[in-house]
């Protein structure tokens, strides 16, 4: 072999060498993320799966669980309508949506009226927001813990009903 032969084949192996980590990073997987995409998060599916009925009717939780200290006395109702109000923009979110449950309910017109009743019933939880946003704003605080109290049973019916829990 001559001297010109083997210093052309040792820079071949060192071009190899070097490129290989190079080619090995651009290669991508079946399945692999594609530009752009973001990384799973730790823990992820199961908060990426939630539902958009289920998000936010967790802000509607949120909210009761701050109004239940926040409708004692007067002072207090003010800083209750930024609350209320996020609610009642949830609850709209969630009455557009179709429970989950309806996928397991036979047949396409039972599957209409159950739609239907949860509909309805999240209108029902709409008018006690307003109902609620009301007497805050006259400063009632005996018809706020009145319609607060609905609220709870709301929830219940409207579980009971409506979701497999
Ligand atoms: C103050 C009233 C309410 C609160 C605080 C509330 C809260 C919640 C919360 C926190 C969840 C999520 C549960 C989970 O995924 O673990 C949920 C789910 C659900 N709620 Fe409510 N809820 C209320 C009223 C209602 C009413 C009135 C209805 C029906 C008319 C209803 C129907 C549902 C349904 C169908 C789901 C399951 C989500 C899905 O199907 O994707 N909720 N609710």
């Amino acid at each position: 072999m001559t001297r010109n032969t083997l210093l052309t084949l040792l820079s071949l192996l060192l071009m190899t060498a070097l490129s290989a980590p190079l080619i090995s990073g651009f290669a991508q997987e079946p399945g692999d993320r594609t530009v752009g995409e973001k990384a799973q998060e730790p823990g992820g599916p199961d908060e990426h799966d939630e539902t958009v009925l289920a998000k936010n009717m967790e802000t509607v939780k949120k909210g009761m669980r701050r109004l239940r200290r926040g409708l004692k006395d007067q002072e207090q109702l003010p800083a209750a309508l930024p609350l209320i109000l996020s609610m009642q923009e949830a609850a709209h979110l969630c009455k557009v949506e179709i429970p989950a449950m309806t996928a397991g309910v036979e047949g396409e017109e039972a599957k209409a009226t159950f739609v239907k009743e949860y509909r309805l019933g999240m209108i029902k939880l709409q008018g006690q927001l307003l109902d609620l946003e009301t007497a805050v704003l006259n400063g009632d605080v005996a018809a706020a813990q009145k319609i607060f109290g609905g609220l709870k049973d709301a929830q219940e019916a409207g579980h009971e009903k409506f979701t497999e829990e």
